[in-house]
């Protein structure tokens, strides 16, 4: 059984127990669809006010659904459109305060106010992409963004 409860009050903290849960969930598995399924598993169940978490990862220059969790989403997303298809093409972090003023936002959910996408790059390739949503607005931070960022360096040599 893997038992990973992480309690931290403080974003810190809470990110850094995440990253070694992270590290010691996937260490010695070579299979990344595995580790993808437990990353969003563990991150859905660690982090707060969450509706959806888990990967699009790079197929042949298109974003293609991977493990999550939350509810059933859009399957394929081109590069450039919306954003995760931002954070794909321009491989930089997105973190939007309010889906709704982010020009072609794609609404998987109706629920989603506020979303984070963080690339997974590795030896220069693009391999996927993090995906978060929030019902709440603004529920990401520039320490939501480090910590992410963080466990996507954890990711790239996983998946
Ligand atoms: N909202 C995303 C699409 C993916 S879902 O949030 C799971 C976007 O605009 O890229």
């Amino acid at each position: 059984m893997y038992d990973h409860k992480i309690s931290a009050t403080d974003k810190l903290t809470l990110y850094r127990d995440l990253a070694a849960a992270l590290e010691a969930l996937v260490a010695g598995e070579p299979d990344g669809v595995a580790n993808m399924a437990n990353a969003a598993a563990l991150i859905w169940d660690t982090l707060p006010d969450l509706n959806w978490a888990g990967f699009y990862r790079n197929i042949d220059s298109e974003l293609v659904l991977g493990p999550f969790q939350g509810r059933a989403a859009c399957i394929r997303i081109p590069f450039g459109k919306g954003v995760c298809g931002t954070a794909a093409l321009t491989r930089t972090v997105q973190r939007v305060y309010d889906v709704h003023a982010f020009p072609g936002h794609i609404a998987c959910d109706a629920a989603s106010n506020s979303e984070l996408v963080v690339p997974i790059v590795r030896d220069g390739l693009l391999i996927a992409v993090l995906d978060l949503d929030s019902p709440s607005t603004g529920r990401f931070d520039a320490e939501d963004e480090a910590g992410c960022v963080a466990l996507s360096g954890i990711l790239a040599r996983a998946i």
